[in-house]
Parts: C-alpha cells; structure tokens; sequence
C-alpha cells in the first residue's frame, strides 16, 4: 500500500527579474506503508526542497504529491493543518521541544491537541517511551537530559498519534556519535517493531545506512537508488561508494563513522 506518492515534482524559485532556479526537476517517488526512506544528495541538491513540499510546508510549482491518498494542495489552511497534525509526524535536527514542558508532556502534546481520552494518553505514552529506552526521564525538563534523549523524546512525540508518515531533516546533525547510534536503533526499532513509515534527509552515511532503501538527488533530479540487503555494515559501503560516484559538496557531512 502506497503511503507517499509524489509525481513530476518540480521547483522553480525566483520571481520577476530575477533568475529562475529549477530547485527540483521532476521527482517521482513512492513510499509504501512501512518502508524506512532515506534521501541523500551534495549540499544544495534539493532534499530540504522536497521535505518541506512533502511536509506540505511548500507548494511544488508542478507535480502532484499524495499522503495516504489525499492531495494537501487541495485543502484548506485549516483543514491543511489538520491534515499535518493528523497524518504527518516531524523530527527536526534541532529536536524542537518546548523548554517550559516536561518530557512527557512534550510528548503527549499531539493527543492533548486532538482531545485523546486520558487512559488512552496514557497508554500510549508509556509504549513508546519504552520503546524509544525513555522511561525514566519522562519527568524531567528538556535541559536536563541529553540531546541523545532529547531526540528520542522528539521521535515519541513524533509518532505518538501514529501518523501515515514520518517525516525527518537531519536528526543526528547535532548529535555525537553514541547518541547518533542510539537514536538511530530507535528509529530503527519504530520501524520494525510498530511498522512505522519513515523518509529522512540525511548527509550522514551512518545514519543512512539504517534505513532499507537510499535514493540519491543530485541538481533537483533522481540521480540513482539502493536498497538494503541484510547487513548494515556491507550497506554503509554502498553509501559511501555512491556519494563518491554522486559527486559534489558535502562539507555539511558530520565526521565518517560507523
Ligand atoms: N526560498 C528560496 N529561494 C530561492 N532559492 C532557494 C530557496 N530555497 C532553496 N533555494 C535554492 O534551491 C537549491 C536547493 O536548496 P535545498 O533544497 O535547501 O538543498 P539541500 O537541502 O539539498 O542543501 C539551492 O541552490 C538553494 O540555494
Ligand atoms: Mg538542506
């Protein structure tokens, strides 16, 4: 079952008398229920272009995209910030959380806003934070737990009202390399375990290498795809091997590590 589908997608940003820059040329893309997506590309290729169309942040300038079968271009602004609230679920590099609130009500705050019954609330919460190793912080306030945590946090929020998708910019960008890892197990863990959907952006190989399929962008166009065997090691080779091939700046990247 297809969850995101995305055809002919095309940006053009600039106005009158300016240049015209083509930021996307007609991406396809479709991304089935339970499938982990990554998207990778040099600096300027577009992957933040096309995560906020996806995100409905943005409008392309031509094509179509399609979240568990309804077009967002077509909805109204509040019926579009229904839709995000409902159906999309972010994580951000720089976690996003509100300072004045607790972890667990950080958490809980899509099913606060949707009116969701106190036992179910409940429940809920206490699955994905064990899930996501969080348990026992869930009282605590974001400055005082880790950005490790922190970001695990900000995945719980993000899936706590199980939305169609997840959609993710860059979630290890600010994130050493244990708490990269931790995060990325338990991203890995939503999406084997709770059959979560997930696309992210990433520069960073390691990160990529988690999820199953890869497509690369390169100048706003599909450049090529790799999938996943079994082993996650032999796949960050893979990565590594088809950023080389890709080309272009990727002094955005976060030290190598695996
Ligand atoms: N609002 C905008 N106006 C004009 N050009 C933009 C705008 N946003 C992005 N661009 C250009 O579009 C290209 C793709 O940008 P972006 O999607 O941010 O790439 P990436 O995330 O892969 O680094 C870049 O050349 C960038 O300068
Ligand atoms: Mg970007």
């Amino acid at each position: 079952m297809s969850v995101l589908k995305a055809q002919g997608l095309t940006k053009v940003y600039g106005s009158k008398g300016k240049m015209l820059y083509r930021a996307l040329n007609d991406i396809h893309l479709d991304i089935q229920k339970g499938e982990f997506v990554g998207v990778m590309g040099p600096s300027g290729s577009g992957k933040t272009t096309l995560l906020n169309i996806l995100a409905t942040i943005d409008k392309p300038t031509s094509g179509k995209v399609e979240i568990g079968g309804v077009d967002p271009t077509v909805l109204n602004d509040k019926k579009l910030a229904l839709f995000r609230r409902r159906e999309l679920g972010f994580i951000f590099q720089d976690f996003n959380l509100l300072d004045t609130l607790s972890i667990q009500e950080n958490i809980i705050l899509p099913l606060v806003l949707d009116n969701t019954n106190i036992k179910e609330m409940e429940k809920r919460l206490q699955q994905s934070a064990e899930l996501l190793g969080i348990s026992g912080i869930l009282d605590k306030r974001t400055y005082e737990v880790s950005g490790g945590q922190k970001q695990r946090a900000a995945i719980a929020r993000a899936m706590i009202h199980q939305p169609a998708i997840l959609l993710a910019d860059e979630l290890t960008g600010n994130l050493d390399s244990k708490a990269a890892k931790d995060v990325m197990d338990s991203l890995r863990d939503l999406n084997e375990q709770m059959g979560a959907t997930i696309m992210m952006v990433t520069h960073d190989p390691f990160a990529a290498s988690y999820c199953k399929r890869i497509v690369f962008i390169k100048d706003g166009a599909f450049f090529s795809e790799i999938r996943r065997g079994t082993n996650r090691q032999a796949f960050f080779q893979q990565i590594l091997d088809s950023l080389s091939v890709l080309g272009g700046n990727f002094d955005e990247l976060s030290t190598v590590r695996n």
